[in-house]
């Protein structure tokens, strides 16, 4: 069916939602199309239902932390067996949007503050969804950065910035051709998104090449027809006013037909790929497997950050939990992400029990709210106690659904008073204290990381948390989650913007690019992560490729313990002609080691992933000269590094070597 076979009733009609989750089905003569939330779990509401049961995947923020492709693909195909199992067509999925600050209230879903990683990632994950005949939403677009007054604010960004940083992730994800992409709440440079024809139609449809079903956040569209002529196919919930508007401005000849063909050809085009894509909706894995594999992403999720020698548990040790979230994890944040799971997890105690019977373990979720009252008090009493008696104590805290939440932005990064309270008791009485961290982005950890034997960030990591960590602590598995973005030593003040206006001054100067030009310290920087395995870096050795440049080195195991390592490709220009960060990624891998095991990692680096976008020449430019790349296990543990020269022919003038 194309468009010339509908009225001009039914085609209006098609470019506004059917009720919260549907397209039109214009009386019967189109299938349904169904829509469901999305990123970590499905979140599948039919009218008048609640949402259905579903796996409770850890969140983006957590799945990038494993900086593994191979997860993110699976996670995406097992995404989308749960959506062929609830009938659902396209995936509300996956956020794309820039860590920004650590304050955005919706970072868990998202990947990271680097745009290499975020795309990286967001590419396999939409291979796996859509490999299984189910579409995904790529959203917010764009600059999307944080929450507080997010229908009315504009982020202001300058073109350089917006093409290095904000646009990058949603490019390597058009390349995987998802079926569509959202568009997001707030402005861009004063212009709502979803009626941004340079956003939209210039840069998205034209540069990046998307050429599928642009749709609006849930009630992000202020004028329908504006939209349109934006290219902004379907505005999603469903709106009568919706209708009355597109109709009163195709009377007044505001839009042409073109306008609306092209948009309702999309949307036709769309409801035929998912008919044509339904011999690929098999599934082949059970809920217990999705479970399973929830389990290992979240273990491969968590992030050791700081080790004195606490873990792993050993044998026969008597180990004291505590911390109210022992009890059950964080699941994940809240709002429209939020999976109602029916998993209840064994609280951590019990399972550092099953995994090593041999620990004498014992534990109390010391309930409080107040130190003030007498119920705390004696909780925290016994606590102390248990604690000094205990080999090793484990604290477990953080961030949660009602700190890190859709529409509200996070106000400090520290964890309560009465959980950094707990630390520091807890630690004060057992030297090998170690913190258990939740969260959806930075935690600052200034006031007790001093006081306490090691960190395990765990991101907000589904509902396999409690199994994975009782795997992590004892060392049935081994940490090998790295940061997906720095955590600040200085207090960050929250990004609020002004109400109207939210300006980007930084530049490209985001995450860890600010913090190494600045020179300043961070708590932990991008990319870290420790292992209870230890590699050895050698044979850095850069040949010129057809592309650019073949880079490539060896890693060793020289533990006992297998491994796995995550090898970090950096590359920054010596002396640009125009600000440049001092290193960006450019690559990474993740290998697996045995105890003794050596292995070679060759990186392909490409001329262009040297460039950066000219405002001057409006498009991306690569200098001739000369470049440092380098090696290692963070962006602030470079192992091997080579300074290489750049030859670009017919390139503009570049300063002359002095
Ligand atoms: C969120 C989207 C979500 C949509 C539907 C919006 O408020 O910003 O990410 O997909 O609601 O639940």
């Amino acid at each position: 069916m194309k468009a010339k076979d509908l009225t001009i009733d039914e085609k209006l009609t098609l470019l506004t939602g059917d009720g919260n989750w549907r397209l039109e089905r214009l009386g019967g003569k189109l299938p349904e199309l169904f829509f469901s939330d999305g990123p970590c779990g499905l979140r599948t509401v039919r009218e008048g239902e609640h949402a259905l049961k579903a796996t409770a995947f850890p969140t983006p923020s957590a799945l990038a932390s494993t900086w593994n492709r191979a997860l993110a693909r699976e996670m995406g195909e097992l995404l989308g067996e749960e959506a062929i199992e609830r009938e659902v067509d396209v995936l509300l999925a996956p956020g794309v949007n820039i860590k920004r600050t650590p304050c955005n209230g919706r970072n868990f879903e998202y990947f990271s503050e680097d745009p290499y990683l975020a795309g990286e990632l967001a590419y396999e994950y939409i291979l796996g969804v859509q490999s299984k005949g189910v579409g995904t939403s790529v959203k917010h677009f764009a600059a999307n950065n944080r929450e507080y007054d997010r229908f009315y604010q504009s982020s202001e960004v300058d073109d350089r910035t917006l093409h290095e940083i904000y646009l990058p992730a949603f490019a390597r994800a058009a390349e995987a051709k998802p079926w569509t992409v959202m568009c997001a709440y707030n402005l861009l440079n004063g212009v709502y998104c979803s009626e941004h024809k340079k956003l939209l139609k210039t840069i998205l449809r034209e540069e990046l090449g998307f050429d599928g079903v642009i749709l609006s956040d849930w009630g992000a569209v202020v004028d329908r027809a504006k939209a349109l002529k934006a290219t902004l196919d379907l505005e999603m919930p469903h709106s009568d006013a919706a209708f009355a508007r597109l109709k009163e401005a195709y009377a007044r000849g505001e839009i042409t037909d073109g306008e609306i063909d092209a948009s309702v050809d999309r949307l036709l085009a769309l409801v035929e790929k998912a008919q044509k894509a339904r011999p690929l909706r098999k599934v082949l894995h059970t809920a217990s497997e999705r479970h399973e594999a929830a389990v290992r992403i979240a273990a491969e999720a968590a992030v050791l950050l700081k080790n004195d020698g606490a873990l792993p548990l050993c044998e026969g040790e008597r180990v004291f939990v505590c911390g109210k979230k022992a009890k059950t994890g964080v699941f994940g944040g809240g709002g429209s992400s939020c999976v109602d799971s029916d998993f209840s997890p064994a609280p951590l105690e019990e399972l550092l029990r099953k995994e090593d019977p041999s620990l004498a373990v014992d534990g109390r979720e010391i309930c409080f709210h107040d130190w003030g009252e007498l119920h705390g008090l004696f909780g925290l009493r016994e606590g102390i106690v248990l604690a000094r008696n205990a080999d090793k104590a484990i604290v477990v805290v953080g961030c949660d659904a009602d700190t890190d939440c859709e529409g509200c932005d996070r106000m400090q990064l520290t964890l309560s008073p009465v959980e950094e309270d707990l630390i520091r008791h807890i630690a004060a009485v057992n030297r090998q204290t170690v913190v258990v961290v939740y969260g959806g982005s930075a935690v600052d950890m200034s006031g007790w990381i001093d006081c306490v034997n090691a960190v395990l960030y765990v991101n907000f990591n589904g509902e396999g948390g409690n199994e994975a960590l009782a795997k992590l602590l004892t060392g049935a598995e081994n940490p090998s989650g790295k940061l997906q973005e720095s955590f600040p030593l200085v207090p960050i003040a929250s990004a609020r913007g002004n109400t109207f206006t939210d300006v980007y001054s930084e530049g490209v100067f985001v995450g860890y690019r600010g913090y190494d030009a600045a020179g300043s310290s961070v708590l932990f920087p991008f990319g870290h992560g420790l292992s209870y395995s230890q590699f050895v870096y050698s044979d850095l050795t850069v040949h010129p490729s057809e592309e650019g440049f073949e880079v490539s080195l060896k890693v060793k195991n020289v533990s006992g313990r297998a491994g796995k390592e995550v090898v970090q490709l950096y590359a920054g220009q010596k002396f640009p002609l125009i600000s440049r960060p001092v290193r960006e990624l450019k690559g990474f891998e993740k290998i697996c080691l045995a105890p003794g095991e050596q292995k070679r990692v060759v990186f392909s680096l490409s001329l262009r992933a040297l460039a950066y976008w000219s405002p001057a020449l409006d498009g991306w430019r690569t200098e001739e000269g000369e470049y440092t790349l380098s090696v290692g296990s963070s962006s602030r543990d470079l192992r091997l590094a080579a300074d290489v020269w750049v030859h670009v022919p017919d390139a503009p003038s570049t300063r002359a070597p002095k």
